[in-house]
């Protein structure tokens, strides 16, 4: 497994584009599932998450042509309906096939997603949703078996649960619904730009969804869906990710296409903190901005606490956490929407960060400079941050596995290396001691 070495306490400065999102392309890829026309995505991050659902749609009788930047998506056959353990454990996404497949072939078969390294991550409401529009669900031998032979019926479906709605479970019902007889109500709908960005796609290729991006959507539902082409929005949380180590190296960076419509409660905090993020240019297009992140010398502590969108994501509560390790104070941050989703804390700590965790909340003390260690990376977010830890610390920080980076940002070390990073990719078998080989863990 290949890892990263940091030489730490380098300034960053200059220009990079933030990549297109992965948590948006990943259910527009499903979405090809519920048409025969032709589906281009444009934008497209080269990412092993990527690849992962490119073979999974292979497998349910999907022409893939190109892995990432274009790529253009055929269904030609319609009689492979299994989603196979193998795959859906390197990548719980892979869940979001279940509604395409269930309103076209009328029956998917999921292998079920297992837990992940950041606690219990149920799909309750996924089935919950199916359910309403008429399905039947079973377990056999680990793959739920959903079915609805006569077809979905439009409903109302209130897709809530005890940490809030579900992004995921929210594109599965539009998808189904989009085509099921009549009209669907999902109240309490993730309100995610990925999701906007789902509805957009799907109503290009010809279905009738309403509401996007609040908490109710009204989808009437129509015969069959058409070919569409759709570029894919830039990445809020890798926007987010280079932002914090702009502010972390006290630099200097630019970030074009940054998603500034859609990160504004990150915005927020970040000015509380001290870190300045200045609108450059395309205040009349603000989901393709162009940003400059600057910070003051001194930083502020602050309060976080995850929330779904437009609150602060949970997918950069562990990269704000190494940022506040420079905040002098305490600093409190309190996850809302993974409890367990702490991986990060541990190995700061070996870095010498002070954190002191209880439950779902963390006092970060900050102020004490972090020193660099060997380190290992546990989920995708908890590895981006242990980078940014790096970058900042003094001397070398060695961050093993980062295979789980890979999933998620698209050569981040050369980017960062563009802004005057030293980071070195050591690969697997090249003399980095202490690794053993494990299964990639399903998380995003
Ligand atoms: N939940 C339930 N029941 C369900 C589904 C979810 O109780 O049936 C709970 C979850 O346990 C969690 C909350 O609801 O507490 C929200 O989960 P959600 O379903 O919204 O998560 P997801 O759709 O599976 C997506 C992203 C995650 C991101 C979450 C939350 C993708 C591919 N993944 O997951 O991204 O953390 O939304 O915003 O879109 C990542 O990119 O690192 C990542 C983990």
């Amino acid at each position: 497994m290949d890892s990263f070495r940091i030489q730490g306490g380098r300034r960053l400065a200059g220009t990079i584009q933030v990549e297109g999102s992965k948590n948006s392309t990943l259910p527009l890829m499903a979405a090809a599932l519920c048409t025969d026309g032709e589906i281009t995505l444009r934008n497209v991050p080269c990412l092993s998450d990527i690849s992962n659902m490119a073979r999974l749609l292979r497998e349910l009788g999907v022409d893939m042509d190109g892995d990432c930047g274009t790529i253009k998506m055929r269904v030609v056959d319609q009689n492979q309906v299994h989603a196979r353990y193998d795959i859906v454990k390197t990548m719980r996404a892979s869940i979001c096939v279940l509604g395409p497949m269930l309103a076209r072939r009328r029956r998917a078969v999921i292998a079920m997603p297992g837990g992940c390294s950041f606690g219990s991550r149920p799909i309750d409401l996924h089935l919950r949703g199916m359910q309403a529009l008429g399905a039947k669900v079973e377990l056999n031998g680990g793959d739920i078996v959903v079915t609805a032979p006569e077809g979905l019926k439009g409903t109302t479906v209130f897709l809530g649960g005890p940490f809030g709605s579900t992004v995921l479970g929210t594109a599965n019902v539009m998808c189904a619904a989009a085509l099921a007889k009549g009209r669907t109500i999902i109240e309490c709908a993730a309100c995610e730009p990925e999701v906007v960005d789902l509805a957009i796609l799907l109503n290009k290729m010809g279905a009738k969804i309403q509401g996007a991006g609040g908490p109710r959507l009204v989808i009437d539902g129509v015969e069959s869906l058409g070919s569409a082409d759709h570029t894919v929005i830039p990445d809020r949380i890798v926007a987010g990710t280079y932002a914090v180590a702009a502010a972390v190296t006290n630099g200097d960076v630019t970030l074009e296409e940054f998603p500034y419509d859609c990160m504004l409660s990150v915005i927020d905090r970040f000015n509380e903190i001290g870190v300045h993020v200045e609108l450059v240019a395309g205040a009349e297009d603000p989901m393709h901005a162009t940003v400059r992140v600057t910070s003051e010398r001194i930083l502020r502590p602050t309060t976080i606490t995850t929330q779904p969108h437009p609150g602060f994501p949970t997918d950069l509560q562990a990269q704000f956490m190494t940022l506040l390790c420079l905040a002098g104070g305490n600093s409190i941050i309190t996850e809302k929407i993974y409890p367990e989703r702490f991986g990060h804390v541990a190995e700061l700590s070996r870095m010498g960060a002070q954190i002191y965790r209880q439950g779902p909340t963390c006092v970060v003390s900050g102020g004490v400079p972090l020193r660099g260690a060997p380190v290992m990376a546990s989920d995708l977010r908890a590895s981006a941050s242990l980078v940014l830890a790096g970058l900042m610390a003094e001397g070398e920080t060695e961050v093993s596995r980062i295979y789980h980076l890979d999933r998620g940002y698209t050569r981040m070390e050369e980017q960062l290396n563009l802004l005057g990073a030293r980071i070195e990719r050591v690969r697997e078998g090249s003399g980095v001691a202490g690794e053993t080989p494990v299964p990639a863990a399903a998380e995003a």
